[in-house]
């Protein structure tokens, strides 16, 4: 059967492995690994979870499939990430847990969240979707709260096409995770479904290619790395004026995508920026839209200036493992040209 079979365990395995954690449960994708992390931390209606509003919109939603509301936070100006001072002021008697997101690869402050959740007593889910083989203080995300969720979605560092992986330490938890997971089907008695479960489950076929893409993924976190070296090296001339991406003292960042952010200096609006790049072939994408300018999850603008600014002014630039120096070169010269640096 395609959703049994000996690479899912092997794939499990040896990611669990890689990221120095004691199990893992591979699924169908990133969005179900969040939802099902989520389930697995026991969250249900009525409760709050906070999340970055600055993030991809999976991060909510799954809060939302739980019939929980997420509750924002605004971002730290230099990471990108979750503001770690500002999260006490978003508890409430409802905070089950902060769901912590290292956005473009670089890890969130785990230890100033650690401490505020135990403080009041909440779970941590690390959302690592687009930060695998990232450091904090030497250790692999995912390994660093009581959850981890990664995607293996065609863009990220590494792929199965569509897929997912949740990482835990707690045993009682990945039992429930996989419960959930396959229908809800009991292990030892075939077509029993004791609770409502779901179809997140990942292929044998998908697993094969995370095994084989588990086997590169050194070259690929070390190519990423190389990459952002080199922009960096071409933009450093104007990082006064651009905001470059920053490795804090404690984080080894995936570099996942190159993201910088124009400073008020530059008079250039980032569409114009992004348009004036796309005419001569070069694909980028501007920063995601907080979560809290749009439709479900709507609270007008203001309350979250920083993310609203980063939303803005930021914009990824191109970023693979097939870029050569001289394409980075090519990159960096086209938008210090169009930004008039
Ligand atoms: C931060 C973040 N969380 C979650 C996801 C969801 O992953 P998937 O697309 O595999 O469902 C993504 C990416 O796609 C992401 O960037």
């Amino acid at each position: 059967m395609s959703s049994i079979g000996r690479f899912i365990p092997l794939f499990e395995g040896q990611f669990a492995a890689y990221c120095e954690v004691e199990h893992a449960v591979a699924t169908n994708n990133g969005t179900s690994a969040l939802h099902l992390a989520l389930l697995g931390m026991g969250v249900g209606p009525g409760d709050e979870v906070i999340v970055p509003t600055l993030t991809f919109v999976a991060t909510a939603n799954a809060v939302t499939y739980c019939g929980a509301r997420p509750v924002f936070v605004d971002s730290e100006p230099r990471t990108m990430n979750l503001d770690a001072a500002q999260l006490e002021a978003a508890i409430t008697s409802r905070t089950k847990g902060i769901l912590a997101v290292h956005l473009y690869g670089h890890p969130a402050d785990m230890d100033a969240i650690a401490e505020v959740a135990e403080r009041h007593g909440l779970f941590v889910i690390e959302d690592a979707a687009e930060a695998h083989g990232a450091l904090y203080k030497g250790r692999k995300v995912g390994g660093l709260a009581d959850a981890g969720t990664f995607s293996f979605f065609g863009n990220k560092i590494i792929t199965t096409g569509e897929g997912g992986m949740v990482t835990l330490r707690d045993a009682g938890r990945t039992e429930r995770i996989r419960l959930l997971r396959g229908q809800g089907m009991q292990q030892d008695r075939r077509y029993w479904f004791p609770v409502v479960g779901y179809n997140y489950r990942m292929t044998n076929i998908q697993a094969a290619l995370g095994l084989a893409q588990l086997e590169q993924i050194a070259q690929y976190t070390a190519h990423h790395r190389q990459v952002a070296g080199w922009y960096t090296e071409e933009l450093a001339p104007v990082a006064g004026a651009l905001q470059l991406p920053v490795e804090a003292p404690w984080a080894r960042h995936a570099y996942w995508l190159y993201t910088v952010v124009l400073g008020g200096d530059v008079a250039v609006e980032r569409d114009a920026v992004m348009g004036g790049l796309a005419a001569v072939g070069i694909e980028t994408r501007p920063v995601f839209y907080p979560m809290h300018v749009m439709e479900p999850y709507y609270e007008g603008r203001g309350r979250y200036p920083v993310a609203e600014r980063l939303s803005e002014r930021g914009l990824s630039l191109p970023t693979h493992v097939g870029m050569k120096r001289e394409d980075v070169v090519y990159v960096a010269a086209k938008l210090r040209r169009l930004c008039g640096l």
